[in-house]
């Protein structure tokens, strides 16, 4: 009885370790599978082209704050810096908004994409993002950030 219960509680504790292992360490952004790269692709188009452009290129000056004191959508391709953050970052902004890093009172445009994406989309829609870097720039953030 009581070992059978520690048993339980290990079943349980794994499956706790494996949850949260899927959603914490994923194998890195999946950007040479095509078919998540294309449905990665539909997810931007209908959520991320109209603030980061329809070409990743975002919006004009957006490293300065408007006089309402928010930031315009900064682009996603190499010019500029969502390839110098490691791929749970990106992640984690994209469900749960910048307020994860930034503190809960920051004030941004960008949504959080909690229960209007599953984690499945918001990895292909990386993945899509990633694919459209050039080669040297995939090759350094795949070296910087290995897994996560
Ligand atoms: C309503 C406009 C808007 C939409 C729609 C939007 N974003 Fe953003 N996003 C922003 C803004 C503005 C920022 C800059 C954050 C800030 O305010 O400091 C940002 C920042 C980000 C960042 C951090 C980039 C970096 O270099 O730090 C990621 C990643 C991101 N967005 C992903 C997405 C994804 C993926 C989608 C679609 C699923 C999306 N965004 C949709 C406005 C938007």
């Amino acid at each position: 009885m009581r070992s059978n219960s520690i048993f339980l509680l290990l079943i349980t504790l794994a499956g706790h370790i494996t949850l949260s292992g899927c959603d914490a360490t994923v194998e890195g952004i999946p950007y040479l599978d095509g078919q998540r790269v294309s449905a990665g692709q539909l997810v931007y188009n209908n959520n991320c082209a109209s603030c980061h452009g329809a070409a990743l290129e975002g919006q004009p000056n957006w490293q300065t704050r408007t006089s309402t004191g928010y930031l315009p959508a900064p682009p996603h391709d190499e010019t500029g810096h969502t390839w110098h953050h490691p791929n749970q970052m990106l992640f984690d902004i994209t469900k749960y908004g910048p307020q994860r890093f930034a503190g809960a009172e920051y004030k941004s445009t960008m949504p959080a994409y909690e229960g209007k994406l599953t984690d499945e989309e918001i990895w292909n829609v990386l993945a899509f993002i990633k694919s459209q870097w050039p080669e040297e720039i995939q090759k350094k953030h795949s070296k910087a950030f290995p897994q996560n």
